[in-house]
């Protein structure tokens, strides 16, 4: 019987960390959790630990590291905690580590996964503000080491599953025309303009189709989330911004798609359910059991598409400016939108100002490109303090 594949999985206390163990849980034979990290949720890290038992786990700083490691242990848990993000570089570049989940949200989960590509590992990347932020030097960083990378964005998984099998980061050489992001449109797709004056936390967290950490479904409501899809979509697949098209399609049953040259569109469906792309990415070229209801195509109805509308969702519009306008435009637009966006989850700043935002700090914010990660990372520190100036504004 061969060895168990080892896995770090960083932000395993969120929504697709959680979903990661989930299909972890269903292979023992194939997969182990050897390291698992968390932030704030420490509880359900505790639990994680008592029922995974990996090596290593990674939680912020030391007081939680003591408090964690003294509860294991009277838990009979031999797992050793360590802290901070130096430690969540170190576990991503483990040699028992096979493949690391990049499941941390945000701009923080760009250095454990960069070390991860330095390790030549195999990344199953969620974490797509790692694209955003440091895109050409990411995929440098992997082809350098030899690392492989797959897709956990659903609509990248399946671009990934559409596209001839030996993609060599051609289009044009594979017949492609365009690449075709789908949309659910998120939670205020038929609202008015004037209604998303007064829209909560709450109300841009109740996305229909889908169950997600907060940031991302706040950026799902706005269509940012789409907006760094399609600059991920350009980075993992070497597709200029013009032969990137998204297509809102509510039921969010077909994932996206490739149209070729002759007319043809490949599309991968599924049931909206993340473990179907984190199974993917963890057994590619494989298929693995990942607990996953079959579309039953006689409930399913009609499958409908529209044009996204980009002026009451200005942010995909930013997000296009932003990859068009390259440099580090990319890496200002993240970093104003998670502050943006962070202020508007705790009361700061209305829905409607977060592309207002992104807007003056795309303006204000010198876009020129960075030489060096060290370079990216002070741009994005320029970035967020100018953004939470004109939160502190707004
Ligand atoms: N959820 C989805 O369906 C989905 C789909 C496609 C792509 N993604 C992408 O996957 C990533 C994760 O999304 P999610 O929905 O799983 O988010 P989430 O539920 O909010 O989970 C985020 C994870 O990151 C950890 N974390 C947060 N801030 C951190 C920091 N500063 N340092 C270290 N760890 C930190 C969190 O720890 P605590 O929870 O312990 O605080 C948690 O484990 C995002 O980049 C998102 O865009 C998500």
């Amino acid at each position: 019987m061969t060895k168990p594949q080892g896995i770090a999985v960083l932000g395993a206390t969120g929504s697709v960390g959680s979903n990661t163990l989930d299909v972890i849980a269903r292979h023992p034979d194939r997969y182990r959790a050897v390291a698992l990290s968390g932030n704030r949720q420490l509880e359900r890290l505790f639990e994680q630990a008592c029922r995974f038992r990996p090596d290593y786990l990674v939680v912020p700083d030391a007081a939680s590291a003591a408090d964690l490691a003294f509860r294991l242990r009277s838990a009979g848990v031999s797992s050793q905690v360590l802290h901070g993000a130096q430690a969540l570089e170190q576990v991503a570049s483990l040699p028992e580590v096979d493949m690391v989940m990049a499941a941390i949200v945000g701009a923080a989960g760009l250095p454990s996964a960069l070390a991860a590509a330095r390790a030549g590992k195999r990344i199953l990347l969620a974490n797509k503000e790692s694209l955003v932020v440091a895109g050409r030097l990411f995929m440098e960083t992997v082809r350098r080491h030899g690392a492989s990378l797959y897709p956990v964005d659903s609509e990248h998984s399946a671009i990934f599953q559409s596209l001839p099998h030996d993609y060599a980061g051609n289009p044009d050489a594979s017949g492609i025309r365009k690449i075709i992001l789908t949309a659910s449109g998120g939670p205020f797709r038929a609202r008015s303009a004037d209604s998303l004056l007064q829209v909560t936390p709450d109300d841009a967290c109740n996305h229909p189709n889908w169950v997600m950490g907060r940031k991302i479904s706040v950026d799902s409501a706005s269509l940012m989330n789409k907006g760094l899809e399609v600059i991920e979509a350009h980075w993992l697949f070497s597709t200029p911004p013009e032969s990137i098209e998204v297509v809102v399609h509510p039921q969010s049953v077909i994932h996206s798609m490739v149209q070729y040259r002759d007319g043809s569109v490949m599309a991968q469906l599924g049931s909206p359910d993340m473990r179907t792309p984190i199974a993917c990415a963890m057994a590619w070229p494989e298929r693995i059991e990942a607990g996953v209801a079959s579309l039953d195509f006689f409930s399913l109805g009609a499958l409908s598409f529209e044009a996204p509308d980009l002026e009451r969702f200005p942010c995909l519009r930013l997000a296009f400016d932003a990859l068009r306008a390259g440099g580090d435009a990319p890496a200002v637009l993240n970093a104003a939108n998670e502050v943006a966006v962070s202020a508007f989850l705790d009361g700061r700043l209305r829905f409607v100002d977060i592309p207002r935002v992104v807007g003056e700090a795309l303006a204000a914010v010198d876009l020129r490109a960075s030489q060096s990660l060290d370079g990216l990372l002070s741009r994005d520190a320029e970035a967020r303090r100018f953004a939470e100036q004109q939160v502190a504004a707004c």
